[in-house]
């Protein structure tokens, strides 16, 4: 492994795990070691491992051909991402950052054998976009060194961490949070834990509401999306973000906000549950809103 950077020492973290692979995992692993930290990578389907792997390679090799990067540069952060081949690597983990499938059941378990693997000293990170984090850190015997780090997509890319306090999330704890993502290059913004956080609280029923305008006929998708990147300086449509975040994890978070705040202002629009239920997800899926070449 490359020597220990500084930012390692800043934060007092040297070795980053992340756990998924998928959208969020590999940009925050890429990220991570990027900014100079050891990074492991673990996802428990084989495949979606050595795909998310692969990824973080191909854009750090895109990043050479737009000169954004320079070779020596790629090898330095391709020295410090390896795949963890099973969960016991949690064991050299000083932060651990879940980013895997969006359910409560199937993070809770997975922070139970976390917990179980790591030293006491490891901080503790969900990437949840929507689930409690008191609730999960409430899982854990280390509720004190319990964190959201909620990254946004794609996460090269955008600058916001949210850190998200739990009930009893320590004040070191999210003081270090907050450290690991200004050394990530990203700008912290520490919330407390509500459903939705601040982003997806006031984000989703935009997105929801323009579902709605849509299915009711009173603009095209293409208009909507102009309308709202001319008139609201939105740098992309709501119907175009919800593409990107994808359908599945929106209806996701309007069903978490519509149960946890009990509201119907969040309940989701009937044509975005039918889209998710034809699998029309999005980008990732090739087809939401709009069309995508593979
Ligand atoms: N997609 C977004 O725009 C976005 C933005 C912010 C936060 N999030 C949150 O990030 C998390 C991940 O979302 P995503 O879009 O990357 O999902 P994804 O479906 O792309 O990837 C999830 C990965 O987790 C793996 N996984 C599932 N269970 C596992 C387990 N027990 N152990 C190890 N790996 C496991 C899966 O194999 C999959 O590769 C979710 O909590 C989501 O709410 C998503």
């Amino acid at each position: 492994m490359a020597e220990r950077p500084e930012t390692a020492v800043e934060t007092g973290i040297s070795t980053v795990l992340v756990v998924g692979a998928g959208t969020m995992g590999r940009g925050i692993a890429q990220v991570a070691a990027e900014a100079g930290f050891c990074t492991l990578l673990y996802d428990a389907d084989d495949a979606a491992r050595e795909r998310g792997f692969t990824a973080v390679h191909d854009a750090w090799r895109r990043l050479v051909e737009r000169g954004k990067r320079d070779e020596t540069q790629v090898a330095a952060f391709a020295e410090r991402l390896r795949v963890a081949e099973n969960i016991a690597a949690a064991a050299s983990a000083d932060l651990a950052i879940e980013a895997i499938f969006e359910n409560p059941v199937a993070k809770i378990a997975l922070f139970r054998e976390l917990d179980a693997i790591c030293p006491s000293e490891t901080l503790l990170a969900s990437n949840t976009s929507s689930i409690s984090i008191t609730r999960l850190a409430g899982a854990t015997s280390r509720p004190d060194r319990f964190v959201g780090m909620h990254f946004f997509n794609p996460a090269p890319v955008m600058p916001l961490v949210e850190v998200v306090r739990g009930l009893r999330t320590s004040d070191r704890t999210a003081e270090r949070a907050a450290a690991v993502a200004r050394a990530f290059g990203k700008t912290p913004v520490v919330v407390q834990d509500a459903p939705g956080f601040v982003v997806n609280r006031v984000l989703l029923p935009m997105i929801n509401e323009a579902v709605f305008a849509l299915s009711e006929g009173v603009a095209g998708k293409e208009a909507i999306d102009e309308a709202m990147k001319l008139g609201a300086a939105h740098p992309m449509g709501p119907l175009a973000l919800a593409d990107l975040i994808g359908l599945d994890v929106c209806l996701d978070i309007l069903q978490t906000l519509h149960r946890d705040l009990g509201e119907d202002k969040y309940r989701p629009a009937p044509l975005l549950e039918r889209m998710v239920d034809a699998g029309l997800l999005g980008r990732k899926s090739g087809e939401g809103f709009y069309c995508y070449e593979s």
